[in-house]
């Protein structure tokens, strides 16, 4: 089963004024009992990010890709496709439940390859959802109803963030598995196998597809192959968050290398997709076409030439601690292993903002300021 995601579904329902809920007073008695939800992290940075009046002050916190002129970045393959959907004077008729046929077909396809067996013997499900945060709900909500194991789901440590409340509002147990070691900022395999191997027969484990978030540390190839061996003979349901396709590397295919190898290797799995982060299409609907192919590469790639730069100039600071992790991390997020104390520091003194996490968003990075970047870190980890 896979559950895809796209805003296109949104941006429809928005059009009809459907999706809009509205309720009656917040002092009402009715809602006397509905408790504050806990202020998101993410946001708080940005905040104080913007009230800073530093020249030099840096964005970390967030998310999305940002040019090497930290701009917001609307990819070409995107813009074109904006062009033909106006140009097709499409219709907004209802979609069917499940969402766009063709477009299901076409996320599935990115996937697992579109000769992938799974796919032309007519073995997957999939529904279309509102981005990887909705076929995240959708799925967890399907397995709490569904699922015949244990009414737990696994999930390494630490986690994106909202994976947590997703599984717990369906009313899932969330345990977790070691996964990232502090001490080497990079992937504890053999506290991973150790975990994983006394999961109890049966359960849901999640697993994130690549460019693990917060940390970007991903397991290697036979890391993956071994994880799948241990992961059957547990008789374990592998469900997959895959937010970061060609995001990771630049290439499609070896970022989803996890996905297609459970499957040659004959679990039954879950996948959730996002758009949001390979396509730039943070609130918007998508488009796959080959230019965006180029268009991703081209992302990943700056990003990855941001890690070199970031390490090479930490070590031209003169700083001796060892930042292999930088580059050896993947994706949109490097886990910097700074304390809470140096984060303080580096957004105090230096006007970087960063999620208390140690996480720095490497897309905020750019060749203007990842010198004063490395100056300013290794300035509070020395
Ligand atoms: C691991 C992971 N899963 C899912 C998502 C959610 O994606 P979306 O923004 O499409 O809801 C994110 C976004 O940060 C993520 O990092």
């Amino acid at each position: 089963m896979a559950v895809n995601s796209t805003g296109l579904w949104r941006l429809l329902r928005l059009q009809h004024g459907a999706s809009i809920i509205n309720v009656s007073s917040r002092s009402s008695s009715w809602w006397s009992g509905v408790e504050m939800g806990p202020p998101d992290a993410i946001l708080g940075v940005t905040e104080a990010f913007k009230k800073d009046t530093n020249p030099k002050k840096m964005n970390l916190g967030v998310g999305a890709y940002r040019d090497d002129n930290g701009k917001p970045y609307i990819l070409p393959s995107v813009r074109k496709a904006e062009e033909l959907i106006i140009s097709q004077k499409l219709d907004h008729e209802y979609l069917p439940i499940s969402g766009s046929a063709e477009f299901c077909k076409k996320a599935i396809g990115l996937a697992l390859g579109e000769d992938n067996p799974v796919i032309t013997d007519g073995l997957t499900a999939t529904v279309q959802a509102i981005s990887g945060t909705g076929a995240l709900r959708v799925g967890s909500a399907f397995f709490s109803k569904f699922f015949p194991g244990p009414k737990a789901v696994w999930m390494p440590a630490p986690t994106w963030g909202n994976h947590v409340p997703i599984f717990k509002h369906v009313n899932m147990d969330v345990q977790q598995y070691r996964y990232y070691d502090p001490k080497t900022c990079g992937f504890n395999f053999s506290g991973a196998l150790e975990d994983i191997s006394k999961i109890p027969e049966g359960s849901l484990i999640l697993l994130h597809a690549c460019a693990h978030n917060p940390t970007g540390v991903d397991p290697k190839q036979e890391q993956w192959d071994e994880l799948s061996k241990v992961i059957k003979n547990k008789k374990l349901f592998p469900f997959f968050d895959m937010a970061y396709q060609g995001f990771a590397s630049g290439d499609i295919a070896r970022d989803a290398y996890a996905v297609r190898k459970f499957l040659a290797d004959g679990h039954k799995i879950c996948l959730a997709q996002s758009f949001a982060k390979n396509m730039g299409l943070y609130g918007n609907y998508y488009v796959f076409s080959t230019i965006w192919l180029k268009d991703v590469k081209g992302m990943a790639d700056r990003i990855i030439s941001m890690r070199t730069k970031l390490k090479e100039n930490l070590a031209k600071e003169g700083s001796v601690k060892n930042w292999s992790h930088i580059t050896d991390q993947i994706g949109m997020f490097c886990f910097t292993g700074m304390t809470p104390d140096q984060v303080e520091k580096l957004t105090k003194e230096y006007s970087v903002y960063l999620t208390k996490d140690g996480r720095i968003s490497v897309a905020g990075i750019a060749s203007s300021n990842v010198e004063y970047l490395a100056y300013a870190m290794h300035q509070v980890t020395k």
